[in-house]
């Protein structure tokens, strides 16, 4: 689809779901990518089964984890093209009930991780004067959900985080971009009941819920030079569920 051969990527939160999609999609593409998770054999077992791709396991709430991870990256690489901060946990729950822990686990995931990753990769991306930051948010970061509080937070939390960085990077080259994906089938929301599905199916126009190569698409997408006049910016994949 688009030119990616040659390219060096991370992905994290590789080992299943959305961004294993975005890691075979962009291996197939020619790019050699590093494939992220926590669980070191469900990692190793992905990029094994990819034409490029290695294994590094990581907990991306950990700064020095995540330099460590940019580093090797860039000695082994020599460089560091893409960076797509996907990994993300729930853990939902009223307010009114929610442990600090529950808030702050979900923070500092999804959020603290980005920011992490970010920083790591500053330094070569703008040595190189070019790179790609995707960061996977969520239509619930835009619209909030019941029962979501932590995971919104954090969720819009990337949005900020991405238009902060798109300014501070714009002058070396680099693209900073959120994806806010809808409903998509996954681990993550195979735990819903039938009937949830079938009312979250009736909100999305056009009619299906996704899967994660919508997403990896838009992906390929947003790291090709094609993409180079968007930055700062969140793509919506959802259906049409949320329309702005
Ligand atoms: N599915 C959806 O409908 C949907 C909608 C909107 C947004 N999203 C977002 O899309 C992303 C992927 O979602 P998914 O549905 O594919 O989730 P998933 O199937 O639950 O997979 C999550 C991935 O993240 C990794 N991970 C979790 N915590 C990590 C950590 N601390 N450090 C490194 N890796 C970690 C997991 O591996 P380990 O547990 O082995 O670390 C796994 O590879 C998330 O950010 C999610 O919020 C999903």
């Amino acid at each position: 689809m688009f030119d990616l051969t040659n390219k060096v990527a991370i992905v994290t939160g590789a080992s299943r779901g959305i961004g294993k999609s975005i890691a075979t999609a962009l291996s197939h593409s020619g790019t050699h990518v590093v494939c992220v998770s926590r669980n070191i054999n469900d990692i190793k077992s992905v990029a094994g089964s990819l034409p490029n791709a290695s294994a590094f396991a990581c907990d991306v709430s950990s700064a020095d984890g995540f330099d460590k991870l940019v580093n090797s990256t860039v000695s082994e690489h020599g460089k560091i093209d893409i960076l797509v901060n996907n990994a993300g946990i729930t853990r939902d729950g009223l307010i009114m009930r929610m442990k600090t822990e529950d808030w702050n686990t979900v923070l500092t995931i999804n959020l603290t991780g980005a920011f992490n990753g970010i920083k790591a990769v500053a330094r070569p991306m703008i040595k190189q004067k070019s790179g790609r930051i995707i960061n996977i948010s969520s239509v619930v970061g835009l619209t909030g959900n019941a029962g979501q509080a932590n995971y919104a937070a954090s969720k819009a939390g990337l949005i900020g985080l991405t238009k902060a960085t798109a300014k501070e990077f714009a002058s070396r080259g680099i693209t900073v971009n959120c994806i806010a994906p809808g409903y998509i089938s996954t681990d993550m929301t195979n735990k819903l009941s039938d009937a949830v599905k079938k009312e979250l199916i009736k909100q999305i126009p056009l009619g299906r819920i996704g899967n994660p190569d919508d997403i990896a698409h838009m992906v390929l997408y947003l790291s090709s030079e094609e993409a180079g006049y968007i930055t700062g910016q969140t793509m919506t994949v959802d259906g049409g569920m949320v329309m702005t």
